[in-house]
């Protein structure tokens, strides 16, 4: 059952909130037009004043609450999402540099990752895999949660002179919670201390067993300095990747999940999506979170303009009416009229929940009189 305040059920009825409030003291109930009444007392009300109970449902209004199926037929091969997951300066933008043969690391602060970065990468045999590079730090914990719900598969990156740390343990965590396949890249071979048979034999005591101790997680020894063995954990992606048959409908409008969002000086809000299906087109209208927009510019992760986004890809989305939160769901919609309608909505139910939760008790209100 849904709650509402005082003042908008007022707004609804077309009726002054203060009448409402003399209505509801004469049932006894002593309320202020900013507390919610429950659904009960909202329509005992509505008959009062003799109008008529519309219901709408959710799903009238909101398009995150519709039955939205694509059907079988509709389902093409898309690519993995994999997650590079592991301990602070355990090498996991190195491996992605070395992966995409940028350098991304000596452009960071500190080399230490702030953000989530993500790219699309091209095997040897043609296959692409986008790959998201998550915080290492401890402060990012929750960023690397919302990483994990995007993906297909993580990639667990263990430095091989150092061993099983902190956030080691909480990927594995993260990963087993999420219910995602995980390939172990023991990395940093090229050092004379390395110690991959450590790393393999420590990791059994959090129930990762490799394939090298016979057990069913793949495992892989590179060097993202060297670039050793990345052919062979591209391989090893791509082989999870067939057996997982991961698929969505392109041929739709789309959908995405926004993984950073910030205001750009220049460019305004700036968000990174990746499309978890149909395509993103220029010009196309979208719900996000609480915003409404229109898809002004897509930019791959090479920095280009591209026409449209289709699943799996990670771009930036330039010509939201505001900054989403990341986790935050991007759905494009028929038109200009139905965005902002949702959006409004949603914008709506975002200030109901704070007015619920602010103290307005009329108990407090006489202590504090008293
Ligand atoms: P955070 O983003 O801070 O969590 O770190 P990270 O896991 O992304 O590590 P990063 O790639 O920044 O690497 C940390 C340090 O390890 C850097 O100085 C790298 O040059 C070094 N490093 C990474 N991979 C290797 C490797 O294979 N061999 C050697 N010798 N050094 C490496
Ligand atoms: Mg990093």
């Amino acid at each position: 059952p849904e709650a509402i305040t005082v003042g908008e059920l007022a707004k609804r009825m077309g009726e002054k909130g203060a009448d409402l409030v003399k209505e509801l003291f004469n049932l006894d109930m002593m309320v202020t037009v900013n507390q919610t009444i429950d659904q009960d007392t909202a329509e005992l009300l509505v008959e009062q004043f003799g109008h008529n109970i519309q219901k709408v449902s959710e799903a009238d209004v909101d398009i995150a609450a519709e039955e939205d199926v694509d059907p079988e037929e509709t389902l093409k091969p898309r690519p993995p999402v994999v997650t590079i997951m592991g301990h602070v300066d355990h090498g996991k933008t190195s491996l992605l540099d070395a992966l995409r043969g940028a350098n991304v690391v000596k452009g960071e602060a500190g080399g230490i990752t702030q953000h989530i970065g993500s790219y699309q990468v091209k095997t040897k045999g043609g296959d692409e895999i986008t790959f998201l590079d998550t915080p290492g730090h401890a402060a990012f914990t929750e960023m690397r949660q919302r990483g994990a719900n995007v993906t297909d598969i993580v990639v667990l990156v263990v430095a091989a002179d150092d061993g099983i740390m902190p956030q080691t343990i909480e990927a594995i965590n993260h990963t087993k919670a999420a219910g995602v396949p995980m390939i172990v890249a023991i990395n940093k071979m090229d050092k004379p201390e390395a110690n991959p048979d450590n790393i393999r034999n420590r990791l059994l005591e959090h129930e990762v067993i490799v394939e090298k101790l016979s057990g069913d997680v793949q495992d892989v020894e590179i060097s993202a300095k060297e670039k050793t063995g990345l052919d062979e954990l591209l391989e090893k992606i791509a082989l999870q990747a067939e057996l997982l048959e991961l698929k969505a409908n392109p041929d739709r409008m789309a959908e995405a999940t926004v993984i950073e969002a910030q205001l750009d000086k220049g460019r305004g809000p700036v968000a990174t999506v990746l499309i978890t299906r149909g395509t993103l087109e220029r010009g196309n209208t979208f719900v996000v979170g609480t915003e409404s927009g229109r898809v002004r510019a897509i930019v791959n992760d090479q920095g280009k303009q591209i026409k449209k986004a289709g699943p799996s890809m990670p771009v930036e989305v330039l010509g939201l009416g505001g900054v989403p939160s990341a986790g935050d769901v991007l759905t494009v919609v028929e038109n200009e009229q139905r965005a902002r309608e949702v959006a409004e909505y949603r914008q709506e139910k975002a200030t109901e929940k704070r007015t619920a939760l602010a103290p307005t008790s009329f108990d407090t209100m006489f202590n504090n009189l008293a």
